[in-house]
């Protein structure tokens, strides 16, 4: 049986919810990491995935200026930065500097990928497409990286973002 209720509250069973840090140079050459929840994979062949970033942020002018962003699965342990880089802008301060994450080279696109990740993506810019008070970017997926040890992906667990491990 369903109970007819809000969005709002339907949408609340979403979690735990994924938690991707998405990195894009912006005009000054700084690279600006973002912390987004509402993303996916979006095809197999080619391999391309979708980003949903609030027209307000920085990002969305960081990428729009870059044509290309990293996505980062952010390990267990990076909680404290996906905070971090959730809850600042780079319109305001270089978030890096602030709250440094270890970094490497990209393979194919101007970024860098997140070290302690659990997996990297290099994604050239395939799509934009407003949608409502988000752009949803699709990437296409041109270098993939992944760490050579074990580690556990990082969750939102329930509303005012808690973060931690799934299980
Ligand atoms: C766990 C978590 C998930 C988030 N998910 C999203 C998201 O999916 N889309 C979005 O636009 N902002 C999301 N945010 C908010 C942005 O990360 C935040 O506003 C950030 O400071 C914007 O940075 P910028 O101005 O440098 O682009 C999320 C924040 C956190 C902590």
């Amino acid at each position: 049986m369903q109970e007819q209720v809000d969005y709002s509250e339907a949408i609340r069973t979403k979690y735990p919810e994924q938690v991707v840090i998405v990195v894009a140079r912006d005009r000054n050459g700084r690279v600006n990491p973002i912390t987004l929840g509402w993303t996916m994979i979006a095809s197999g062949e080619p391999p391309m995935m979708a980003i949903a970033v609030a027209r307000s942020h920085y990002s969305v002018e960081a990428i729009d200026h870059a044509g290309c962003f990293t996505i980062a699965f952010p390990s267990a342990e990076m909680a404290e930065a996906a905070l971090f880089y959730g809850s600042h802008s780079g319109r305001e301060c270089d978030k890096f500097t602030e709250c440094p994450a270890p970094t490497a080279p990209t393979r194919d696109i101007d970024s860098v990928i997140l070290t302690e990740a659990v997996a990297n993506f290099e994604c050239t810019l395939e799509t934009r497409i407003e949608a409502g008070d988000h752009v949803l970017y699709v990437g296409r997926v041109v270098a993939a990286h992944k760490s050579s040890e074990p580690k556990k992906r990082l969750y939102t667990l329930g509303p005012g973002h808690v973060l931690g491990p799934a299980s």
